[in-house]
């Protein structure tokens, strides 16, 4: 299978730690050996601090964005690191180059694109354009819940939603730099209109992502239509 997965920042670089990049590139690694995989990673709280700095210099969110894409590309560079030569050694800052060095076979990583999105974002256009048979999004959740699960304790975790219903969900959610709340509204359009076959789960442990690929019960499943 074509496989897209996105790691988020606050699951590879929690802690300014090596640790996740390692434990993740063992995995990725193993299942090269089967699928096609692309990697997509998040900013995380060094995007965050980065794009604060911007926002105090009053440059505008799209620098701001800027900032952020340039940390997450760097998150990417040190994935590649860990996974060594099981992956392409370059960054691509766009679909198009990831297409062209997949064709190496090796494993691609890529960070942002452009302003005015999130990483959940460019796995889904990434999904699209090589025309991945699953997306993977690794967040510090285990899924989609009713409520902020950090907020409310009878908050219940969604199995399965159709890409309609949840673009109704989070409606009205904060768009800014930095600020993308669980999910952005880009990705689940693209989910929609292309029947991206797409499950949320919690990236904490990289054995989640092996979970999802062999279609175990796990996170949130979202449903076209
Ligand atoms: P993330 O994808 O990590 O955003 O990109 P996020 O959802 O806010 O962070 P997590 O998932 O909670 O850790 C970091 C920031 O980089 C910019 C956005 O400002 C985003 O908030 N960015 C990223 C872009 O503008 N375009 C991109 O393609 C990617």
């Amino acid at each position: 299978m074509r496989i897209v997965a996105a790691i988020g920042g606050s699951i590879i670089i929690k802690d300014y730690d090596y640790k996740k990049f390692q434990e993740y590139a063992e995995v990725l690694k193993k299942l090269a050996e089967e699928h096609e995989i692309f990697v997509v990673v998040g900013g995380g709280k060094p995007a965050r601090e980065y794009i604060q700095v911007v926002r105090d210099l009053d440059c505008g969110e799209a620098k701001c964005d800027d900032i952020g894409i340039e940390v997450t590309r760097i998150n990417a560079k040190l994935l590649l690191l860990a996974l060594g030569n099981s992956s392409y050694q370059k960054v691509p800052h766009n679909f198009q180059e990831a297409l062209e060095y997949s064709a190496s076979g090796k494993i691609i990583v890529m960070g942002g694109t452009e302003p005015a999105h999130s990483t959940d974002a460019v796995s889904a256009i990434l999904a699209e354009y090589v025309q991945a048979d699953m997306l993977i999004n690794l967040t510090s959740v285990d899924g989609m819940y009713t409520k902020d699960p950090n907020k409310y304790s009878d908050a219940e975790l969604i199995e399965e939603i159709t890409a309609t219903e949840m673009l109704k969900f989070i409606n009205g959610n904060d768009v800014k730099a930095g600020t993308y709340e669980f999910f952005d509204m880009t990705a689940i359009q693209m989910i929609k209109r292309s029947s991206l076959e797409t499950i949320i789960a919690n990236g904490e442990d990289p054995q989640n992502l092996v979970k999802a690929i062999k279609k175990e019960k796990i996170g949130t499943r979202i449903i076209s239509e």
